[in-house]
């Protein structure tokens, strides 16, 4: 064995190991209780194997100083941004972030594949210009779309859903020349001219799927992108014959991929109507609004401390507005006093509560909420009717009972049963509508009492009130 094969060989074995601590990440994320250890292997795996094809280039002598600028700027510019904008961004704008993240990986592979079919002059052979074909469609769409997705959640664009007409013409004539200069393109022999109508067509297609979407249906696009990024790296592995590449893409492409399902199946979404244009129930203007005039009764802090320090069983209900208000430790104090009182507290998580995918495990995890007591729907929803109250905190659409009726928004999306228990207490700033932009029936129910606050300032104000009536 000469020396670069044993060098090969070492570097091969790391790849190995990087791969083996991204599955055992991942299984570890199964559960809060082990998902930071999870995400640390991972972080070692992916550092571990940075490392090492750092290691092959230098070995290799592969690059120009020109390129090992361009690497190291590159590595300390996008660490260094990564690094500040993960550390400082508040929990309620992470999917905006986490969208412009699949923005960049999806850009990324995009320009690997691109950098490879221009790269080879004179025909480029048939097992890379496929990959890297699929590198620019996949990563194209990826980076548009995921732009577009950001941009609506920060409000710089409008969430609502943006459909002009012939909308889904556009959308299958760009889908058709996807098919047909790809297919161009993969053979090797498209040049810069099929390149550069296939890169175009990409970044107009993710634009075109992106825009329809608005309101409730937005994470499920956001993890659908998140799938896409994963597989245009799989490609860029496959393009520089990378094989942790291949593999991390595959395993982000596939569990991104199982995430867009399930939470596609929690709100009741069909993936097909996402990718050909728009989703099937819009929340345009003119949406039924079952509350109008009816009336809403207010409750005082002392009839819900007093409804809350007597109960024995109760279920809190969390939503993006305790996120907002960062109640999250206000919230655990409540509890606990509940239970020193002989309650039994449970938390009811809805699969899109709040803003991005486990949104309330993380929340409450980090109020040090014990992992038992966080219930998900399926598990919580049976015990509602036994429930002597339901305390929601700034949730909103996901209790909203208009979701069991079809023409409005939320149709169809499973809710948390909340008009079911026995007494309601929500606590929100006023009546204002949630994400899905839809009045909630369940505040006009003849069991809900409104607690008008912010999610923060009410709880401490209630946890106060519940000592004082029941001392
Ligand atoms: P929402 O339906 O968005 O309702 C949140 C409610 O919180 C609002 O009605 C608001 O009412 C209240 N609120 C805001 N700030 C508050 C504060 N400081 N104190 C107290 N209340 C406050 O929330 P949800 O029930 O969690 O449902 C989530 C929605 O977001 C779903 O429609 C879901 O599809 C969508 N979505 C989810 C995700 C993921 S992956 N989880 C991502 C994007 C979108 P007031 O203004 O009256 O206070």
């Amino acid at each position: 064995m000469n020396d670069l094969s044993v060098f090969d060989a070492i570097i091969r074995l790391i790849y190995l190991g990087a791969a083996t601590c991204f599955v055992l990440g991942l299984h570890l994320m199964n559960t809060p209780a082990t998902a930071k250890r999870g995400n640390r292997l991972s972080m070692l795996g992916m550092g571990a194997g940075v490392a090492a094809a750092g290691a092959y280039i230098v070995h290799a002598a592969e690059a120009t100083l020109t390129a090992w600028t361009v690497l190291i700027l590159g590595a300390a510019i996008g660490s260094g941004l990564g690094l500040t904008s993960a550390r400082r961004v508040q929990m309620t704008a992470m999917p905006q972030l986490v969208s412009l993240f699949n923005a960049v990986g999806g850009g990324a592979a995009a320009l690997i594949g691109v950098h490879d079919l221009l790269a080879h002059s004179g025909g480029v052979p048939v097992s890379i210009a496929l990959p890297a074909m699929l590198d620019v469609v996949i990563g194209g769409v990826t980076f548009s779309g995921s732009l577009v997705a950001s941009g609506k959640l920060q409000g710089l664009i409008s969430g609502r859903p943006i459909v002009f007409p012939g909308a889904r013409v556009v959308n299958a004539v760009l889908a058709l020349v996807l098919l047909g200069v790809g297919a161009w393109v993969a053979t090797g022999t498209a040049g810069t001219t099929g390149l550069v109508i296939e890169a175009v067509a990409a970044l107009g297609f993710g634009v075109a799927m992106v825009l329809p979407i608005g309101g409730a249906d937005m994470p499920v696009v956001i993890s659908l992108l998140n799938a896409c990024t994963g597989t245009a790296v799989a490609m860029a592995g496959f393009v520089i014959g990378n094989t942790v590449l291949i593999i991390a893409g595959a395993l982000v492409g596939a569990s991104g991929g199982i995430l867009t399902k399930l939470m596609a199946d929690a709100m009741n979404r069909s993936l097909t109507n996402i990718v050909i244009g728009g989703f099937g129930t819009g929340d345009g203007p003119g949406v039924l609004s079952a509350t109008d005039g009816a009336p809403v009764r207010e409750l005082a802090a002392d009839d819900a401390a007093i409804l809350l320090g007597y109960a024995d069983k109760v279920i809190i209900v969390p939503g993006y507005g305790l996120a907002a208000a960062q109640a999250q430790h206000a919230c655990r104090e409540l509890a606990e006093l509940l239970e020193e009182r002989g309650a039994e507290v449970a938390y009811a998580i809805h699969p899109v509560a709040g803003r991005m995918p486990g949104h309330m495990n993380v929340l409450l995890a980090e109020a040090n909420v014990p992992y038992g007591q966080m219930k998900e729907m399926e598990e919580i929803n049976p015990e509602f009717p036994r429930t002597d109250v339901a305390l929601v905190i700034g949730a909103n659409d996901v209790t909203n009972p208009a979701a069991r009726r079809s023409g409005n928004p939320v149709s169809g999306m499973p809710i948390l049963d909340v008009d079911k228990a026995r007494n309601i207490i929500v606590i929100k700033r006023s009546m204002g509508h949630g994400y899905a932009g839809i009045d909630n029936e369940l505040y006009t129910d003849a069991r809900t009492g409104m607690f008008f606050a912010d999610a923060k300032a009410g709880l401490a104000t209630l946890t106060a009130a519940v000592k004082a009536v029941t001392a």
